[in-house]
C-alpha cells in the first residue's frame, strides 16, 4: 500500500487554517472513514499564516459545517519545513495558497501540491474562496466545493494505492 509507506498522509492548506481547511479536514476525513480506509490514510490541516495559531474553528464555519454532520475539532497551526517530507499530498485551497506552498518548499520537500478544486467533478470552479470577511452563502459555497473536491480526492488517494503498490 503506497509504496514504501503504510499510510498516506494527506494535509489540507488554506490561509489562516481556521475556515477552508479545517473543513477539508473534516469532510475528507467521513469520506475516507466512510470508505473503510481510515487505517490507510492520515489527514491534518494547516494554514499559511500563524495568526491565528492555536485557535479552533471559526464559529461561522463550524456552525454550517454541523449542519451537515461535520465536527470541526482542529486547532489552527502554520505549515512548517518538515510538512513538505512528512506528507504525500498538501492541497492549497486558492491560487495565492499554491504560490506560498510552492515558496515555502524546502528543496528536498518530496509532497506533491495541489489546488483543491482540482478534484472537483461537479463543479467547475478554480478556487475554494475565503469566506472569511463574507455572509452565510460562501461558507455554504466552501463545503459544497469541499464535499466535490473530497469525492474526487478519494478517487485520487485509492488510485495512488493501487499504481504504488
Ligand atoms: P481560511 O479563512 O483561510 O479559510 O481559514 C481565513 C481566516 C482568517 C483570515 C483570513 C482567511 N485572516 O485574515 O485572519
Amino acid at each position: 500500500m503506497f509504496g514504501k509507506r503504510a499510510k498516506y498522509n494527506v494535509l489540507f492548506v488554506c490561509l489562516g487554517n481556521i475556515c477552508r481547511s479545517p473543513s477539508a479536514e473534516a469532510v475528507f476525513r467521513e469520506a475516507v472513514d466512510k470508505a473503510g480506509m481510515s487505517g490507510k490514510v492520515e489527514v491534518d490541516s494547516a494554514g499559511i499564516i500563524g495568526y491565528h495559531a492555536g485557535e479552533g474553528a471559526d464559529p461561522r464555519m463550524k456552525r454550517h459545517a454541523s449542519q451537515r454532520g461535520y465536527r470541526l475539532t482542529s486547532i489552527s497551526r502554520p505549515v512548517i519545513a518538515e510538512d513538505f517530507n512528512r506528507f504525500d499530498l498538501i492541497v492549497g485551497m486558492d491560487d495565492r495558497n499554491i504560490r506560498d506552498l510552492r515558496r515555502k518548499a524546502p528543496a528536498d520537500g518530496r509532497a506533491e501540491i495541489r489546488k483543491m478544486t482540482d478534484f472537483c467533478t461537479r463543479f467547475d470552479e478554480t478556487e475554494v474562496p475565503d469566506p472569511y470577511y463574507g455572509g452565510a452563502a460562501g461558507f455554504e459555497r466552501v463545503l459544497d466545493l469541499l464535499e466535490d473536491a473530497c469525492d474526487g480526492l478519494l478517487r485520487y488517494v485509492s488510485r495512488q494505492a493501487e499504481t504504488e503498490r
